[in-house]
């Protein structure tokens, strides 16, 4: 099995298993207790607060352990728009954002929150002109994600951030995909909060972290979760040990994020060249911006995604620009939005490489793939053309 689907998913890395099957079977005390069982395992707490701060050049304080994406861009958006239905309130989001984002936001519009979409280009970008225009002095946030999860495309960040602090407004960023991958530093990027998913850099499935910039603290209060005062009262629950200790130990590791993105820079460049020696026509959506350096998305002229995805599940591992439902397909909302046709859509996959991919595999996985679209190329007699 050739896996390539790592924005879907990343095999957990063999420190991080060792780190996680430690506290596992070790320090098993309840971190808010006071004895010393509790106190190992708040230990293991404060040192991955200490570990994720240090990737993401925040201070322990501003860390908050969370079950993961999800669960972070909930807490930031609930807590950043807090009471609804008095006052007039505004938030401003882009047209590409997860569910994770939209969602919630949804939900919020039905309690009376007024929110925009902003669009964005042909490349997948948000336009910080837009956003200056879309500003009002309801708004209460806006929230961007610094990477996209179908195309890699990273967004001017720290331009946006800057036009929405500039007028007093919250900005929050869904750094599900980029962090592990690329550097992310919150200073740098200039936002008042991210939300960090172990799992897309190695670490286990259900763990993460929010990041909160400690003047914007006193704002934010979560609003989906109510318990007892965990996580200085802003994530009730008792708090994943296990799942904390293997997040420390992936950002350890990915304090070598350049070097891991040089390389799969590298063995991303070569699979597009090797791709488009394979199949005639190959095209990059987002060609034109600056892209997450692990992520591939393309069109494969002819090609059904989907059933490309299907006809290869056994042996290589990746992601179509479609998903399949009962009635029929619908076309990725994300290239809809970059200007992409159904069909356009319908041709693309999303392949995407970690710091364990190999360029036997990426061999591997081409010549397979050009048998399977030549084969059903053949069997379909010309249907589902992509220009
Ligand atoms: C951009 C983005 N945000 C949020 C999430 C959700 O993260 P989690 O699976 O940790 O809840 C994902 C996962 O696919 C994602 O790609």
């Amino acid at each position: 099995m050739v896996y390539l689907d790592n924005n879907a998913s990343t095999k957990p890395a063999p420190e991080v298993v060792e780190a996680v099957c430690r506290v596992l079977a070790g320090p098993y005390g309840n971190p808010s207790s006071a004895h010393t069982p509790g106190k190992e395992a708040k230990a293991i707490i404060e040192e991955a607060r200490f570990e994720v701060a240090r990737l993401i050049g925040a201070v322990p304080e501003e860390i908050f352990f969370t079950s993961g994406g999800t669960e972070s861009n909930n807490i930031a958006i609930f807590g950043a728009v807090g009471e609804t239905g008095r006052e007039k309130k505004h938030v401003i989001a882009s047209l590409i954002e997860h569910p994770a984002i939209t969602n919630p936001l949804e939900y919020l519009k039905k309690a009376g929150v007024a929110i925009t979409y902003l669009p964005v280009d042909r490349n997948g970008l948000v336009n910080p002109e837009a956003l200056k225009e879309a500003l009002t002095e309801n708004t209460v946030l806006v929230t961007i994600m610094h990477a996209n999860n179908e195309t890699g495309v990273l967004q001017p960040i720290r331009e946006l951030a800057s036009i929405a602090r500039g007028k007093g407004v919250l900005f929050h960023t869904d750094a599900a995909q980029s962090v592990g991958k690329t550097p992310v530093n919150v200073e740098r990027l200039g936002v008042d909060m991210l939300s960090l998913a172990g799992h897309k850099f190695h670490a286990p499935k259900g763990v993460g972290a929010l990041y909160i910039r400690k003047c914007m603290q006193g704002k934010i209060k979560n609003r989906v979760l109510f318990g007892a005062g965990h996580e200085r009262g802003m994530r009730p629950g008792t708090e994943n040990t296990p799942g904390i200790a293997g997040l420390a130990m992936a950002c350890r590791i990915a304090q070598g994020v350049e070097q891991t993105a040089e390389k799969t820079e590298h063995l991303r460049d070569f699979l597009l060249a090797f791709l488009k020696d394979a199949i005639a026509g190959i095209a990059v959506n987002g060609a034109g911006a600056v892209r997450l350096p692990n992520t591939l998305n393309v069109r494969i002229p002819g090609a059904d995604a989907s059933e490309l995805v299907l006809a290869l599940a056994d042996s290589v591992a990746f992601s179509a620009g479609s998903a399949c439902h009962e009635g029929g397909k619908s076309a990725s909302k994300v290239l809809k939005a970059m200007g992409l046709t159904d069909d356009e859509a319908f041709c693309s996959v999303r392949i995407s490489l970690s710091r364990y991919t190999t360029r036997e595999e990426l061999k591997e996985a081409v010549a397979l793939l050009q048998k399977t679209v030549l084969q059903a190329g053949q069997g379909r007699s010309g249907q589902g053309s992509c220009p």
